[in-house]
C-alpha cells in the first residue's frame, strides 16, 4: 500500500509563517513530480486556499500551465458538541487516509490555535514543522524562559500539545514524529537577541526533542509572492513572466537547506 508522508506546519502561535512555509513546500514536491495533495485546517482565515486559488486565478489569467495540488479546505467550528466533534474526527482521520494512500505527500496546514482538528494532525504528522519569529515573545509557547539567567525554566504551552501528540502516536504503535523549529523572518544581521533565541531553542530541543532549524530570512518576497499565487520556486522562469533577483536565489537556498535538513532529496534544481 502506497503510504503518502504526512508533513504538518504548525505552531500555537499566529503570523510565524506556516502557510507560507506550507505552500512553498507543496511547490516543491509538485516541481518534483511528486503526488501531493494539501490540507488548509485554517479554513476560516483560508490564507494556503486563497494561496492556491491565487495561483489557478494567475494561471488562467496568463494562459500558463502552473502545477496545483488537491486541495481540501477545513473550517473547524467554534463549539462542537461531542457528537459534531466526534464526526468531524471521523471525517479528517478517513479524508487524510484517503489522501495518504493516493499521493506522496501530504501537507496539513494548521490555525495558530488549539483545536480538535489541530491535535488530530499533530497525532497523524510525520513530520512537523513549527515555524517561529525571531523573538521571545513567540519563543513563549514553546517555552518558559527564566528572565534573569536567560535560561529555560520549563517547556511551553505547544510543546506540551506535541508531547501529548506523540503519546497518542506511540500508542498507535507509530514511529515518533520528527519535529523540527524553524526560525523565521531571520534578521540579515546577527544580534544578540538572535544568538539567545537559537542557544535556547538548542537547549529545549535536547530537552523536548526537535531539531532547530535556521530557516528562512526576512523578505518582502513573499508577500508580493502571494498575490499572484506564486513561490519562489516558479520565479525566473518565463511562464510566470517574473524575473529573478538576489533576495529569490538567498531564499531558494535557505528553502533548499531545510529540504535538505528534513531529510528530502535536493539533488536536483528546480
Ligand atoms: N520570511 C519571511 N519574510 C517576510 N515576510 C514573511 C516571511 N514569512 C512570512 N512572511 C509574511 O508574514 C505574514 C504571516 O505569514 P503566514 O500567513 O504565512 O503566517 P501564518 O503562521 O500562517 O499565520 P496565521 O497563524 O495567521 O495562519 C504574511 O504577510 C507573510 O507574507
Ligand atoms: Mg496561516
Amino acid at each position: 500500500m502506497p503510504k503518502g508522508k504526512i508533513i504538518v506546519i504548525g505552531n500555537e502561535k499566529g503570523g510565524t509563517g506556516k502557510s507560507t512555509l506550507a505552500m512553498h513546500l507543496i511547490m516543491w514536491f509538485l516541481r518534483r513530480k511528486k503526488l501531493v495533495a494539501s490540507m488548509d485546517l485554517d479554513g476560516r482565515q483560508g490564507t494556503l486556499t486563497h494561496y492556491i486559488q491565487n495561483r489557478a486565478s494567475y494561471s488562467a489569467a496568463h494562459g500558463i500551465d502552473l502545477e496545483l495540488p488537491e486541495h481540501l479546505t477545513v473550517t473547524v467550528r467554534e463549539n462542537p458538541t461531542e457528537e459534531e466533534r466526534r464526526t468531524d474526527e471521523a471525517a479528517f482521520t478517513d479524508q487524510l487516509e484517503r489522501l495518504q494512500a493516493e499521493n506522496d505527500f501530504v501537507i496539513i496546514d494548521t490555525p495558530g490555535a488549539d483545536g480538535y482538528l489541530f491535535r488530530l494532525a499533530h497525532v497523524a504528522a510525520d513530520i512537523l514543522i513549527t515555524p517561529l519569529n525571531d523573538s521571545l515573545i513567540d519563543l513563549d509557547v514553546l517555552a518558559k524562559v527564566e528572565p534573569e539567567t536567560l535560561t529555560i525554566k520549563s517547556p511551553g504551552h505547544y510543546a506540551q500539545t506535541v508531547w501529548q501528540a506523540r503519546q497518542k502516536r506511540a500508542a498507535l504503535k507509530k514511529p515518533q514524529t520528527r519535529w523540527f523549529v524553524l526560525r523565521n523572518r531571520v534578521m540579515h544581521v546577527s544580534t544578540r537577541n538572535e544568538k539567545l533565541i537559537w542557544r535556547l531553542l538548542e537547549a529545549l530541543g535536547k530537552r523536548v526533542n526537535f531539531t532547530p532549524l535556521p530557516g528562512l530570512g526576512e523578505r518582502i518576497i513573499f508577500r508580493e509572492l502571494f498575490l499572484k499565487g506564486l513561490t519562489l520556486l516558479d520565479v525566473g522562469s518565463v511562464r510566470s513572466g517574473v524575473a529573478l533577483s538576489m533576495p529569490h536565489v538567498a531564499a531558494r537556498q535557505e528553502l533548499r537547506s531545510i529540504l535538505q535538513a528534513i531529510g528530502e532529496d535536493t539533488s536536483f534544481e528546480s
